[in-house]
């Protein structure tokens, strides 16, 4: 069996391994695809639609602000008047943690659930996932779910209401939670996880505070553009990618600073999902790679440390990449396609550290502790490495170096202090697990495909 032979690799907890069996599946395997509800009043539309598939009890699983928020109501006032049965699970936290999922499991047996609507942001839709996969293997635990394909049984139906534009999740085939006991992000993959629907109701998104908007649409944006120059890209990951990245830059700076704005709120609702598309076949790179450590050590949320990374990383990235960002910038219509590349993905550069600026994220990250840098690259290294198609590789000390940038400006101030021994050693030798060379700068290859 797939799982067993992949079992090793598979079995670990840590983010990069488990990503890597994720990439490897959606490479190779066929995922099935939700039906997506899309527009004002899609959630009531949703729970009109299910509330017709005989379904005994549902179990909505959501986060408290959200609950308070009011809304889930189109979507039970609908399953109400189909005449379907449901709970709330209303406990959901960033990130959510085993524990947590453990009582949502039980409360699922404890009323008799027989499906489950996710309501929330990644969070929720991944504890969903959790949920769906833990109640149909009972065997298992959440950690030894974690891994690849590791529930014999299909999970219960998921159907998905995102409330952030951000992590795509209503589309992927992974569900992110964490192990407060060993201070680590644990993946479940498994295709059967994608959600049967979901509903991208721009209603839904009007109260998303800015930070939030700003820190989840450039969540997405990373999933297209990591999606976008890395070597798995396909025809079909680079149309959701291109698709997604010229809605995002056509669309956040509205939903950011005129949050009540519908039309830019469904537009980022569909970059997200399309970006989630592509990612989940492409899959992503050194920016998530990197943002995934600053989220283990410091809790940083995931959208805000992309962000932070995301020029640092393309900057590195260009001369692998020049003609991939040419074709992103013409998309993101800052500039024109007569122009030559160099001048074209330079643009892109600088429109993604403007569009930084306009949202308000910084270009360090607070929490970070110079002596700190060392163990981060080394875990962000080792997590690119054991699978993501980066387009151009970086040693550790590179990776430090680029951390290093982010740096709070006070810490930055102080006078450098002398690199460790095992950087000094890596800054003369490539790591370990990256034996490949950084790409050469700039091999003549034809454009990408142009976008339709
Ligand atoms: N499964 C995947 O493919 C995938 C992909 C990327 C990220 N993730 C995971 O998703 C999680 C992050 O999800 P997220 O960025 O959507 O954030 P989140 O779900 O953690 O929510 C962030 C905050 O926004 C609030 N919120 C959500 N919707 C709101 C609304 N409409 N109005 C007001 N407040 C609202 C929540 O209450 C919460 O406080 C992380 O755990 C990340 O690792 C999963
Ligand atoms: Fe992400």
């Amino acid at each position: 069996m797939i799982s067993d032979l992949l079992s090793d690799s598979f079995r670990t907890t840590a983010l990069g391994a488990a990503m890597k069996g994720a990439g490897l599946a959606v490479r190779f395997l066929p995922i099935p695809q939700p039906t997506i509800l899309v527009g004002p009043g899609a959630s009531a539309r949703l729970g009109q639609t299910i509330a017709g598939f005989g379904h005994g009890k549902i179990l909505i699983v959501t986060d408290s602000v959200v609950s308070k928020l009011g809304l889930l109501k189109d979507l039970t006032d609908a399953l109400t008047a189909g005449g379907t049965q449901y709970v709330v699970f209303d406990a959901i936290t960033p990130d959510a943690p085993i524990p947590l999922i453990e009582d949502g499991i039980e409360f699922y047996c404890a009323n008799g659930c027989d499906a489950i609507v996710a309501v929330g942001g990644g969070s929720s839709m991944d504890a969903s996932k959790a949920i769906a996969a833990a109640v149909s293997n009972p065997g298992k635990s959440l950690r030894e779910l974690a891994g690849y394909f590791k529930g014999l049984s299909t999970p219960v139906k998921i159907y998905a209401v995102p409330t952030t534009a951000g992590t795509g999740s209503e589309v992927t085939v992974a569900a992110v939670i964490s192990d407060p006991e060993r201070q680590a992000k644990l993946v479940i993959v498994d295709t059967r996880l994608v959600p049967k629907m979901a509903a991208l109701d721009p209603c839904l998104m009007t109260g998303l505070p800015p930070p939030i908007t700003a820190a989840t649409g450039i969540d997405a944006l990373t999933h297209a553009i990591e999606s976008f120059i890395g070597k798995w890209a396909n025809p079909y990951t680079d149309d959701m990618a291109l698709s997604a990245v010229g809605l995002i830059f056509e669309n956040l700076r509205v939903a950011y600073s005129d949050g009540t704005n519908l039309a830019a709120r469904e537009k980022m609702a569909l970059a997200a999902t399309y970006a989630g598309l592509a990612f989940t076949r492409a899959n992503v790179g050194y920016v998530h790679a990197i943002a995934h450590q600053f989220g283990g050590k410091y809790h940083t949320p995931h959208g805000l440390a992309n962000a932070i990374m995301l020029p640092l990383v393309l900057k590195y990235s260009l001369p692998a990449v020049t003609e991939r960002l040419a074709v992103l910038a013409v998309r993101a219509k800052l500039g024109k396609e007569s122009e030559g590349d160099d001048v074209l993905a330079q643009k892109f550069l600088d429109g993604v550290v403007q569009l930084n600026r306009d949202l308000g994220i910084p270009s360090f990250l607070a929490a970070l502790k110079k002596s700190d840098i060392p163990q981060l690259a080394e875990a962000a290294c080792r997590e690119a490495h054991t699978g993501y198609p980066v387009p151009r590789y970086m040693t550790q000390a590179q990776c430090e170096d680029l951390i290093r940038q982010v740096l709070p400006p006070e810490a930055a101030a102080k006078a450098p202090e002398a690199p460790p021994k095992k950087a000094a050693a890596a800054a003369t030798k490539p790591a370990a697990a990256s034996r490949k060379p950084a790409a050469s700068p700039k091999k003549p290859s034809p454009r990408a495909k142009k976008p339709d």
